[in-house]
């Protein structure tokens, strides 16, 4: 069959990733079983291998980030209970109401200037003990931190956060779906992000390249519930090894690489820095923002002018453009990329 995004450069997101040659040998190849029974040793030997990276009892091979997020907020907020977030948070904007549809519960956003939640929010934002007020049942973090454009929470943040969190006696859910990139970016260790926290959610359907898969990560008790949560929403799988086998090979071959991509962000940053009315966020990981001067450059346009050059982009709120990279954006990718801004510069498009 004719591949439609054969010659696309796709800055969309990094979920565009296609599964390489060998991904696909090593799914194909999967020893499987039925994993809802307990049977599957490809599952397992992913969820083993994620529990050891990220320094947890267990983890869970869940469809997707989403899922894997709800059911750890399913799992340690009660009903009717409240949960913090950062106000730019994937759970908050992205996941379709899920924590009041599935589980009754309040999310009580909290506004920073750079996605980092620090001991002093929670002052104001746990509830003090009063039967007129919702309990406050879990703090969410995410990193790396999308909304700002993939930055990394340092882990002495982390750690205070989560502190601060436990001295009130309230866990703390770390949404990871680019964790890997926060590694990637400072040289540590997993663990350094992981230790301060409760459950964490990585996905291995981001810049790792998996065509399917998250991982929740936990405490034993908390991923057994867990186990019976994701069930309930639906997400028990069979022979799930076939895409347990992606993400293994993922872990072991595309982990080393995503350095890589952060220095492709920083090359698709200062190209687009370049053109009148854009400037563009100095990336830290893999997600460029670019902030629109509207008087001078209409964001639409500019994002047309590039999908008829074969160049996705996505409008990230009215007066913002992001780009992400990953490993199917190549140096020629960029080559061409840098000749399309040139081409709207000069050619007249933008007037
Ligand atoms: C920060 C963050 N959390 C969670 C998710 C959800 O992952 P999924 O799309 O696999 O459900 C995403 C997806 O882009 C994300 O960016």
């Amino acid at each position: 069959m004719a591949d439609p995004a054969a010659d696309l450069v796709d800055l969309r997101s990094d979920t565009v990733t296609r599964p390489t040659a060998a991904m696909r040998r090593a799914m194909a190849e999967a020893v499987v079983g039925d994993d809802t029974l307990g049977d599957d040793p490809t599952v397992q030997a992913l969820e083993a291998r994620v529990a050891e990276l990220l320094g947890k009892e267990r983890s869970l091979f869940f469809p997707s980030g989403v899922m894997a997020n709800q059911t750890a907020l399913a799992v340690q907020a009660a009903w009717g209970s409240e949960v913090v977030v950062e106000g730019q948070a994937h759970i908050f904007h992205f996941e379709e109401g899920a924590a009041a549809a599935l589980k009754g519960l309040q999310l009580r956003p909290v506004s920073t200037p750079d996605g980092v939640l620090r001991p002093r929010h929670l002052d104001d934002a746990v509830r003090p003990s009063s039967p007129y007020l919702p309990r406050t049942s879990l703090v969410c973090i995410e990193n790396t931190h999308l909304g700002s454009g993939g930055r990394v929470i340092p882990p002495v943040d982390v750690a205070a956060l989560a502190d601060a969190a436990h001295a009130r006696g309230i866990p703390v859910h770390l949404d990871g779906a680019r964790l890997w990139h926060a590694v990637a970016a400072t040289g540590l260790d997993a663990t350094v992000f992981t230790a301060p926290v409760d459950t964490v959610m990585v996905c291995l359907s981001k810049g790792l390249g998996a065509p399917v898969g998250s991982m929740l990560a936990g405490a034993a008790p908390v991923i057994e519930e867990a186990w019976r949560v994701r069930r309930r929403f639906g997400g028990g799988m069979r022979q799930s090894g076939i895409l347990a086998a992606a993400g293994l090979h993922a872990l072991e071959h595309h982990l080393p690489r995503l350095a890589d991509d952060h220095a492709k962000a920083t090359a698709v940053a200062s190209c687009l820095d370049g053109v009148p009315g854009l400037s563009a966020i100095r990336p830290e990981t893999n997600v460029v923002i670019v902030d629109v001067d509207l008087d001078v450059i209409d964001p639409l346009r500019f994002v047309d002018f590039l999908r008829n050059h074969r160049i996705l982009m996505l409008p990230f709120g009215p007066s913002r453009l992001r780009a992400v990279t990953h490993q199917d954006v190549d140096s020629s990718a960029l080559v061409r990329l840098s000749a399309v801004v040139d081409l709207w510069s000069t050619s007249g498009a933008h007037a």
